[in-house]
């Protein structure tokens, strides 16, 4: 079997951080959301792998990033699509790549629970033309929504309905076999312009052909907006197996679940976990945590942080309040200042957000 992942689009929900940088390189408890999918690949017993990119700078940037799979033991194909026309059209532009064989496609802003293994598992056994993945969610608007039939056959794919026929949203891990090219080139585009995958695996139940739901009951994340973000975060930093490879002075307090990375420093501050605190980071007479991870090259001195993410080269320093819900991009420098007129004084990029009290 073969992977497909998709890591092209424009990230829009998550500027500005996306602005410099692909929304799939964001890190969820310090390690790329990309990195994760591939793992999660490579773990299922796959390693011929192609990636979608964009063809700008995030794409140069994945690239660049996850260079030829060597470090996972993975072969690296690149794509490069022209624009985001939709989940359906990667499909299409990866024909030469897919050949006739049986392959999972998985969305590279997607974080699942327990990896894909089983998934991968029961599909290279069964005689099912597609495998989807479905799992109960509050909101299904936001996502193509499944309807079942009492004998648990699926009746209708639809993607992101107004009114939802049922709360079974599809997770962006897929299944198929060669019948897929066909249906990517039979359907049309959707009103938002994109050849979507959903309009395909409904173009396959339609054609009579095996198309078998499996339902997902652990936790399963997006990771589309800030939100969600900081929600996969917290979901991923509960699994952490903690560790102090750094160095942690006698006046702190590091608690259970913490993971500290090499070469950081954590003195006299209080560190509460899940939390991971990431490679040559200083904490200094501060706060962190739950739930927070500090990617490598930070400090964190006189202040007070709690469900965040922070990431790279960021400075934090003296600040009154503590910082909650926070996503913080790279080289961010927060600090409190004397110097008169005393007002806030901002530098933000578009599309920042600022929450003030
Ligand atoms: O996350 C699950 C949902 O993903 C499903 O429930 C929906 O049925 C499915 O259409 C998809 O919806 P999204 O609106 O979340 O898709 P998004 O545009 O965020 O794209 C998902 C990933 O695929 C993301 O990593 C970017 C990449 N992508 C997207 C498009 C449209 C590409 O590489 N090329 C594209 O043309």
């Amino acid at each position: 079997m073969k992977a497909l992942i998709l890591s092209g689009g424009k990230g829009s929900r998550l500027y500005p951080l996306t602005y410099t940088n692909a929304k799939q390189l964001i890190p969820v408890a310090n390690k790329p959301v990309l990195f994760r999918v591939i793992e999660a690949i490579r773990d299922a017993g796959i390693t011929d792998i192609g990636i979608i990119i964009g063809s700008g700078e995030n794409g140069r940037r994945v690239q660049e990033a996850v260079a030829t799979g060597d470090r996972w033991g993975v072969d690296i194909t690149y794509i490069v699509q022209e624009a985001p026309l939709g989940l359906a059209h990667c499909v299409l532009i990866a024909r030469d790549f897919l050949g006739d064989e049986r392959f999972v496609m998985f969305l590279g802003d997607n974080v699942i629970e327990g990896g894909i293994s089983n998934l991968i598992g029961e599909f290279e056994q069964a005689d099912y033309n597609c495998q989807i993945v479905l799992t109960p969610v509050e909101e299904p608007q936001h996502y193509g929504v499944a309807e079942l039939n009492p004998d648990r056959s699926i009746k209708r794919l639809v993607e992101k309905p107004r009114t939802p026929r049922s709360n079974l949203a599809l997770v962006g891990i897929y299944m198929f076999d060669h019948h897929i090219h066909e249906a990517v080139r039979a359907i049309k585009p959707s009103w938002r312009g994109e050849l979507e995958i959903t309009d395909a695996i409904q173009w396959l139940v339609d054609q009579g052909l095996k198309v078998h739901p499996y339902i997902h009951h652990g936790w399963w994340i997006d990771t589309g907006k800030p939100i969600d973000m900081l929600a996969a975060n917290s979901k991923v930093l509960e699994e952490l197996v903690p560790k102090i490879e750094g160095f942690v002075d006698k006046d702190s307090q590091v608690d259970e679940r913490v993971y500290i990375e090499s070469g950081a420093q954590i003195i006299n501050s209080v560190v509460r976990g899940p939390t991971i605190i990431g490679e040559n980071t200083r904490i200094v007479n501060s706060y962190v945590g739950p739930f927070t991870s500090i990617y490598h090259d930070c400090v964190i001195e006189n202040s007070e942080i709690e469900h965040s993410v922070i990431l790279e080269h960021c400075q934090i320093s003296d600040i009154p309040t503590r910082i909650t819900d926070s996503l913080i991009g790279r080289h961010v420098v927060i600090s409190h200042s004397e110097l008169k007129p005393r007002a806030f004084k901002f530098t933000l990029g578009d599309h920042s957000r600022l929450g003030l009290i």
